[in-house]
């Protein structure tokens, strides 16, 4: 059967091993799916192995997003302005596509799992690593009104405003920066995108930024997305995690390899009742 695969490094806590497995059940689809460990400096190396012993796919996490996106033969525009890859597409001939699926996963989690209209809403996108410019092309996409940008340090939130301006004016998005610390308005849809939480600490935006029952998302899920959402709630926010990304980004990579669209919504649940 068709080989697959997610590298990381850690990886032992991934969850998507349990998620592909359950879409391939669910759908019929005949394929193994493993965890990978990739040494810090032996990805490359990790991912010849695989395509030598047939891998037909794989997905890519933390650290090695970049490198995905640097190793493959041809990349989509998703890549190329995130600048990283979550998932491969191996041919036959061990050709490799980079794509990036976590944007696509966030606007579905929004839009369909949690209801949220994203078309002509005044989105806030906070944070300028990884996380954050994989997303920004897929949010430009579905037209929201504006979306604004901020980060702790700005050079990194004005360079990857700059990447996407383009793209922000060819959908009619108005695409600026404010200071993180100064933020100036109200948002419908608040996204932190940032690792404050990882490094111990606070949510990094004050609350004058929601909007009355303004969708306040954090892109992580359990123990490290607890403290935002804590925050959203005391202040009046709808606040949801990023499980339902993590899911649907999952579901989109799945659909890229095999053609065909697992029940995303209903393996959601699942995991959610089992993480409860
Ligand atoms: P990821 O791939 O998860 O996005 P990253 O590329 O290291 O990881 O980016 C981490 C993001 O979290 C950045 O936006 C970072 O802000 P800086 O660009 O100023 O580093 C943000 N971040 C991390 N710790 C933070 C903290 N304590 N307060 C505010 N922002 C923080």
């Amino acid at each position: 059967c068709d080989l697959y695969c997610v590298f990381g490094h850690p990886i032992a806590h991934s969850r998507s091993p349990w998620i592909h497995r359950r879409f391939a059940e669910l759908t019929g689809q005949n394929l193994d799916y493993q965890a990978r460990l990739a040494p810090l400096e032996g990805f490359a190396d990790s991912l010849r192995d695989f395509i030598a012993e047939g891998g037909r796919g794989a997905n890519v996490t933390v650290p090695f997003k970049h490198e995905a996106a640097a190793c493959a033969q041809t990349r989509s525009q998703r890549v190329e302005l995130a600048g990283a890859a979550n998932t491969l597409v191996i041919g036959a001939d061990g050709q490799m596509h980079a794509d990036n699926t976590d944007g696509l996963g966030l606007v579905a989690d929004i839009t369909r799992n949690a209801g949220v209209a994203l078309a002509g809403a005044d989105v806030l996108l906070v944070g300028a690593g990884g996380a954050a410019a994989g997303v920004l092309g897929p949010l430009i996409e579905q037209r929201p009104r504006s979306i604004t940008l901020c980060n702790r340090t700005r050079a990194k939130v004005d360079a990857l405003a700059l990447r996407h301006q383009v793209l922000a004016r060819a959908a009619g998005v108005t695409l600026a920066v404010q200071e993180q610390a100064a933020l100036a308005g109200d948002f419908s849809v608040v996204i932190n995108a940032t690792a404050a939480s990882l490094q111990g600490g606070g949510v990094p935006i004050a609350a004058q930024a929601l909007r009355p029952g303004a969708l306040a998302y954090d892109m992580m899920y359990g123990p490290a997305a607890q403290g935002f959402l804590a925050w959203a709630q005391q202040h009046g926010a709808v606040a949801r995690d990023g499980l339902g990304m993590l899911v649907e980004q999952a579901a989109a990579a799945f659909a890229l390899w095999r053609g065909v669209q697992p029940p995303a919504a209903q393996v959601l649940a699942e995991l959610r009742a089992q993480l409860a």
